[in-house]
């Protein structure tokens, strides 16, 4: 066996649910989960339409390049989403979910031969990130995204060594957990760091697209790339997913885009990794990419749910309006764990402890003391959820 697999931790999912099955829920109270970050609003029709009218392309073999009609309506979606200077058909490729693809990618990029190759992540991060970084030969590093720094990273205050044996940087922004966006100023400070230290630059933007109705959208690595006129994206590169957009985490579609010389690798690991994305989900993911109103619609849900929660929580809880995504990072009265045991226990709501999402680095633990609540409920439900919440920290 492959030794590294022993270094892989428990999916915080596991350790939620055994901490769960430690206690009965009341069980006159109908379960809500605000746990699990897969999206519940209806998948858009001409999607699904898509899907079904070409469901007979099952009998053909896809590419790992793709289909030109989807790698032009990704860079296109880039393209206009991002104002950039047409991105090539060299600088995007599609990845069934950005899942795999930040894993595979990893596996690609990382020099193993290297005296102590690192992948720097923020801390809390998407598990992903860290397995990835383990199964390359690499070592995680992590950066604790705190409250004083709008919960980014302070980059300044890494080590200079630290930089040199970077060989790949995660960035996730808008961040899940905590829904904070990277600014212009701070991707530009990146970039010139990738260049004098030599590494990449990945950033994981799946939600992107899911942000308070009528404020500005989330800047992007390669719109700062752009600004700076690198229209190559050199050590740049970007995830994006319909799966939050768009509401199909079970479509299995996303891509990534950027520099051509990383990407051009990138394809030829997974030619060989064997994960062409299957003909049907390549032309209903044209369909997505190619509408704007569902998003829109999905993202005015969204809205709706943040507006109504907050109203509820705030009161008696310190948690804030996120720059974007679908999560709120709320801090908790009691230890997180605790809080997320007893909230089940009492009220059937379930929430995911914060330090499940985080490594204790230095004896300190960024998640500690906070919970992730995702907003994919309806909007009764998650007013619902709020509304036990509420009732449950009065008796605390
Ligand atoms: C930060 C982040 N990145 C990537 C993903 C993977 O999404 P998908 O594989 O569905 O594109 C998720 C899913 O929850 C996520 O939260």
């Amino acid at each position: 066996m492959n030794p590294d697999l022993k270094l892989l931790q428990p999916y915080p999912f596991e350790k939620l649910n055994q901490l769960k099955a430690a206690v009965t829920p009341n069980p006159e109270l109908e379960h809500i989960a605000l746990s699990i970050g897969e999206p519940k609003h209806p998948a858009p029709d001409l999607v699904q339409q898509a899907l079904v009218n070409n469901i007979g392309r099952i009998e053909n073999y896809p590419t790992t390049k793709g289909m030109p009609e989807l790698n032009q309506a990704m860079a296109d979606w880039a393209t206009q989403r991002f104002d950039l200077n047409a991105l090539t058909t060299e600088q995007v490729l599609p990845v069934n979910g950005t899942r795999e693809a930040i894993f595979a990618f990893t596996q690609t990029v990382v020099d193993r031969s290297q005296a102590r190759p690192l992948v720097v992540s923020p801390n809390p991060f998407y598990q992903i990130y860290e397995g990835a970084a383990y199964l390359a030969g690499a070592q995680p590093h992590f950066l604790p995204c705190l409250e004083e720094h709008g919960f980014i990273p302070d980059f300044s205050s890494v080590a200079e060594d630290v930089w040199r044996d970077c060989q790949l940087l995660f960035l996730c922004s808008p961040g899940n957990p905590t829904g904070a966006v990277l600014s212009l100023q701070q991707l530009q400070q990146l970039i010139e760091l990738a260049d004098k230290f030599d590494f990449i630059v990945a950033s994981d933007e799946c939600y992107s697209e899911i942000y308070i109705d009528g404020q500005a959208a989330p800047i992007g690595l390669l719109e700062a790339c752009a600004r700076l006129g690198r229209d190559d994206y050199r050590r740049c590169v970007v995830f994006h997913s319909l799966s939050k957009r768009s509401n199909l985490p079970g479509l299995r579609s996303g891509f990534i885009a950027g520099d051509a010389d990383i990407l051009k690798a990138f394809l030829l690991y997974r030619t060989y990794h064997g994960c062409a994305m299957p003909l049907q989900t390549q032309l209903a993911s044209i369909a997505a990419w190619g509408d704007e109103h569902h998003v829109q619609e999905n993202r005015s849900q969204y809205t709706q749910k943040f507006r109504a929660v907050l109203e509820i929580l705030q009161p008696v809880m310190d948690v804030k309006q996120s720059d974007a995504s679908f999560y709120l990072w709320a801090k908790t009265p009691i230890d997180d764990e605790t809080f997320a045991q007893r909230l089940f226990a009492e009220q059937h709501v379930t929430v995911l402890p914060g330090s499940y999402l985080s490594r204790t680095i230095d004896g300190v633990n960024p998640g500690a003391n906070r919970v992730r609540m995702a907003l994919v409920a309806s909007v009764d439900e998650c007013v619902e959820a709020a509304q036990r919440i509420r009732q449950f920290i009065s008796t605390l």
